[in-house]
């Protein structure tokens, strides 16, 4: 990393989050379902999370003390329309206050229309691999981008539709958690033919907005390079996992595995939203990490250069600019520490964007507020605010300072390098402190 200090020319920074792992209180999603079984990591539910959805106007506050110029954040669908078909205006009416809210505050939102949960009547019916999801999604499209579009003009239709589909249909670690390639690819196609249509769906009702995907991609590369079915898994990987869907979702082109294409071949994303975290050593099925590589408190590698890799991937295939529409780490400190090692992350991150020549807008750390974090529930901490989850009591962080200064200055100087990042090192293999049970000892940083 260089050591001189970056000017950010342009570059805008702020936090992502998702509607089901902050806000709290909704029973009528399928994680929260999915959580009453044996599938998350303490036994927690979505049910408490950060009990945003009663504090956001406290969190707005905190944002933007801290000077952030904007914001992703996600609506909840099954609150939305709880009922097929049925919606509940004054949920709606509730977000226009939020958002209206960080408008006059001058945060600007970037607005997720689907990130992992269903609403249960959608689950019920087979969720996504029931082609009437799509009909369903743009209904839900189209009321919500009506309701909100004087207020909202950036949308993502879908998260990492391969992570949902993955996670959901191939790893069991989401609902329904069945095991089938079928239904995975099946979940890929339906998942592409909605966001295709809610693309020029937005665009009919507001023709100047920006719309995108957040697509995740990982660094794939051979944990042998000179081993050939190392390498031939790796493009076999990468191609299933995420090429196919850049293709899909961003052209409308559809490869061999995902059928014919509803549309003609063309640009269906503004800008191209990335979700990167980490890099995946392969030589099997299963994601594997190199010997001896910098690890987060969840053992995922801590690669930097990948985030700008996966960039100049997708600028070259789509020629869109790219939006970092997440990129965090899991860093849950120790007894003394909020943290160990984030604004190290964030130090280098934000270097090797700025370093490079790929056109790179926007920077949304994940997360704002520690939250709620699917099956590994309360325990790993992505926050650059902690959360206290017994009394909903938000501590910031170091890094909610460092960025902030970053904001401010408009650069990434060395001095703030130094400052936040004295004696930080990363975790190891044989020093990684890896997270599986809960962070219970008292924060000790204070404001
Ligand atoms: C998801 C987030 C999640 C984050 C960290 C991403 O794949 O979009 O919802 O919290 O990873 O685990």
């Amino acid at each position: 990393m260089s050591n001189t200090s970056r000017p950010l020319n342009g570059l805008l920074i702020g936090t992502a989050s998702a509607a089901t792992q902050i806000e709290g209180g909704d029973t009528n999603n399928n994680w929260y379902e999915w959580a009453q079984g044996p599938n998350i990591a303490d036994g927690s539910t979505p049910f408490r999370a950060n009990d945003h959805w009663n504090r956001w106007r406290e969190d707005n506050e905190l944002m933007s003390e801290l000077g952030f110029p904007i914001a992703r954040i996600g609506l909840e669908w099954s609150r939305i329309e709880p009922e097929p078909g049925h919606f509940d205006h004054a949920v709606i009416d509730r977000y226009r206050e939020e958002l209206a809210d960080l408008k006059e505050r001058g945060i600007k939102p970037l607005v997720t229309l689907h990130h992992f949960s269903n609403p249960l009547w959608l689950e019920r019916n087979g969720q996504w691999t029931n082609p009437l999801s799509i009909k369903a999604f743009l209904r839900y499209v189209r009321y919500v981008v009506r309701a909100l579009s004087d207020l909202v003009d950036e949308w993502v239709t879908i998260n990492e539709p391969n992570v949902y589909a993955t996670q959901a249909h191939l790893f069991r670690e989401g609902p329904p958690g069945n095991v089938s390639m079928r239904d995975t690819l099946k979940v890929m196609r339906h998942m592409a033919i909605a966001h295709l249509y809610a693309y020029e769906l937005i665009h009919s009702i507001t023709p100047d907005a920006t719309v995108t995907i957040a697509h995740h991609l990982r660094s794939f590369a051979p944990l042998n390079p000179n081993n050939p079915w190392h390498k031939f898994l790796t493009s076999a990987d990468s191609y299933l996992f995420q090429d196919q869907l850049t293709e899909a979702f961003g052209k409308g082109k559809f490869g061999p595995v995902m059928g014919r294409s509803p549309v003609p071949e063309g640009r269906y994303v503004d800008v191209i939203g990335l979700n990167y975290y980490s890099r995946t050593a392969v030589d099997g099925l299963k994601d594997g990490t190199f010997p001896d590589v910098p690890l987060n408190d969840l053992g995922w590698e801590i690669y930097p250069q990948g985030l700008v890799e996966c960039s100049k991937d997708l600028n070259e295939r789509l020629g869109v600019p790219v939006w970092i529409t997440e990129n965090g780490c899991a860093d849950n400190g120790d007894a003394n520490h909020l943290e160990s090692f984030r604004p190290k992350f964030l130090a280098d991150h934000l270097g090797a964007i700025l370093d490079s020549s790929v056109p790179i807008e926007r920077y949304y750390h994940w997360c704002f507020v520690d939250n709620w974090e699917w099956s590994d529930g309360e325990i790993p901490r992505f926050g650059i605010v902690y959360n206290d989850y017994e009394t909903q009591r938000r501590i910031v962080k170091p890094s909610s300072r460092m960025l902030s200064e970053i904001v401010k200055s408009g650069e990434l100087s060395s001095d703030i390098i130094a400052r936040y990042t004295a004696g930080q090192t990363y975790r190891t293999p044989s020093t990684i402190n890896r997270v599986g049970t809960k962070h219970t000892s008292d924060p000790q940083e204070k404001p």
